[in-house]
């Protein structure tokens, strides 16, 4: 469970920026894919981070990057407020890749035209390689590149050639060899670009020189040399949800300081069917880490009654999570630090989104409030210690693994901070609670039986404030209805309801109207998100 990052007080959080190791820096003006490029990057087993297009030239050289990667933008670099950087970086001696709006940039600032194309190209396009030297070794000619963009390079700057050509774009690639300057109309990151990681790796590997170092392993090693350095003989506490996030971080913390981190979970009584005491077995049996069991359950329960709106029901349970967890850290502590789950998406200083087209200013920052608990008061004064904050989420289950999680905590789907207090529509009573907890663990172990956990992002069960009539036997009934949420996504933002197979929903169905008492009907939502969300609360 992570608490939200923007309330507590952060005195002494740590630096994003990972030094003493090779790395490609990413410099963000603003596109939606410079995350992916930095994973893309990572892939390659070199570290990779995104950084705003204004960092200073001092920083670019403190951080001393092997290769410097611009991203793609929305903007057009002859527009008024387009976003530049500094034109000193082109004479620092780093190789850089510029991509679409990045290499339009490149352009411009050396002496080269950019101007809005007759036709702009956006989607796939057959690239036709003129010279096959470096960056584009081992890139098939007439691969598929995916291209998106309105202007297009008119001349190239002085002592730039020509790589490849589109039939829409003249200059789809350029390089000045000499200062190890290259730029690509197209999006070598995106999963469509066939020769993309081709031509990543050739940047990474034989351009800038770097070795694949970067792996699992070597995260941890460091991760446990910082925490020990930073923490040295102190308490550390953890907030300990069963997440893979949360988890791993144990694991992680365990290693680094034994005794001296707490796990601590706190039960509202809104967890799976078993879930708590398997937890809490789980790290304590198996894995030799203790685990303190707050069982809070009664006090949520009562703090919820008669209450329906979604919001209150979430502001309730956020306050109340942090009264208990401030209670119980005073009773077991004092602590020093609290370890919190932070990954990487959640530290990118410019993420695409923030960026407006028109002025280049940050507008907004990114924060999923909803994701969060809520924040502490400020009298709880811990430092914190984030160990996982340079990581991606895929990461952060590879890292997992490595440590000896098991699958099913790594590959655990999402289960929300308020649990199945927000599958309860309306208010919540301890029957309610009953209904969609047993509903829900005749999902869980049907999908498991079938094979096919791993192809949902999520899959559960809601219980809606609806009683319908029904015939059981000579009986009628006249009971509530439970609808099915099987949706399919990336990382949650957007999702499509699943393809679920027939005789699947057809078990599911039969089990929940025959063993869950209160129950008569069994729906199935068929709803995207947008427009839906994912959660009916
Ligand atoms: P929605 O319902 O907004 O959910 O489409 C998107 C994803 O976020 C999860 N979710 C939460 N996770 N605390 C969490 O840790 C929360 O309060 C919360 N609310 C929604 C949801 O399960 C889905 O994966």
């Amino acid at each position: 469970m992570t608490l939200a990052p923007s309330n507590l007080p952060q005195t002494a959080s740590e630096s994003p920026t990972q030094i003493g190791h090779e790395m490609i820096a990413i410099l963000d003006f603003g596109s939606q894919y410079s995350e992916l490029i930095a994973r893309r990057i990572r892939e390659t087993k070199v570290y990779s981070e995104v950084l705003s297009y204004r960092t200073t030239i001092e920083e670019i050289k403190r951080l001393n990057p092997k290769g410097i990667i611009l991203s793609g933008g929305p903007s057009s670099v002859y527009a008024e407020y387009s976003p530049h950087s500094d034109p000193e970086l082109w004479g620092l001696g780093i190789p850089i890749l510029g991509v679409c709006y990045g290499m339009q940039l490149m352009v411009q600032q050396l002496g080269g035209q950019v101007e809005q194309a007759e036709r702009g190209e956006y989607g796939k396009a057959a690239l036709c390689i003129d010279d096959p030297i470096d960056l584009l070794t081992n890139v098939e000619d007439g691969t598929t590149m995916w291209m998106s963009h309105g202007d297009s390079v008119l001349a190239m700057p002085p002592g730039f050639e020509l790589l490849a050509h589109t039939d829409n774009t003249p200059c789809a690639a350029i390089a000045n060899h000499e200062r190890k300057l290259y730029g690509v109309q197209f999006h070598p990151e995106v999963v469509h670009s066939k020769g993309g990681m081709a031509l990543l790796r050739n940047f990474v590997y034989h351009i800038c020189g770097c070795e694949p170092e970067w792996t699992t392993t070597t995260f941890i090693d460091e991760a446990v040399q910082e925490v020990r350095a930073r923490v040295g003989d102190k308490r550390v506490l953890l907030a300990l949800s069963g997440g893979v996030d949360s988890s791993t971080l144990a694991f992680l913390l365990h290693r680094a300081i034994g005794d001296n981190l707490t796990c601590m979970f706190i039960d509202q009584g809104f967890m799976r069917k078993n879930e708590p005491e398997r937890l809490v077995k789980l790290f304590k049996e198996q894995f030799k880490i203790p685990v303190v069991y707050v069982d809070a359950g009664e006090r949520f329960v009562s703090k919820l009654a008669g209450v329906s709106d979604p919001e209150q029901k979430r502001k309730i349970i956020g306050n109340e999570f942090i009264q208990v967890f401030e209670q119980e850290s005073l009773r077991l502590g004092p602590f020093d630090y609290l370890a919190q789950g932070t990954l990487y998406p959640d530290i990118i200083e410019s993420s695409g989104e923030n960026i407006d087209p028109r002025t280049g200013e940050r507008v907004a920052v990114k924060i999923k409030s909803h994701h969060n608990v809520g924040g502490l008061p400020e009298n709880l004064r811990f430092k914190l210690v984030e160990p996982l904050r340079r990581l991606f989420k895929d990461e952060v289950r590879q890292v997992g693994r490595t440590l000896g999680l098991p699958e099913e905590i790594v590959q655990r789907q999402p289960f929300p901070g308020p649990g199945l207090a927000i599958r309860v529509l309306g208010d919540v009573t301890p029957e309610k609670l009953e209904m969609v907890r047993e509903a829900d663990f005749i999902v869980r172990q049907e999908v498991n039986r079938s094979g096919s956990y791993n192809h949902y992002w999520q899959s559960f069960a809601v219980l809606l404030p609806v009683k319908s009539v029904g015939v059981m036997g000579d009986q009628r009934t006249y009971a509530y209805t439970i609808a099915l949420r099987f949706v399919t996504s990336e990382d949650g933002m957007t999702a499509d309801w699943a393809r679920v197979p027939y005789d699947l929903l057809e078990t599911i169905s039969t089990r929940i109207v025959n063993e869950v008492r209160g129950i008569n009907r069994v729906v199935l939502d068929i709803t995207s998100k947008p427009p839906g969300t994912i959660e009916w609360e």
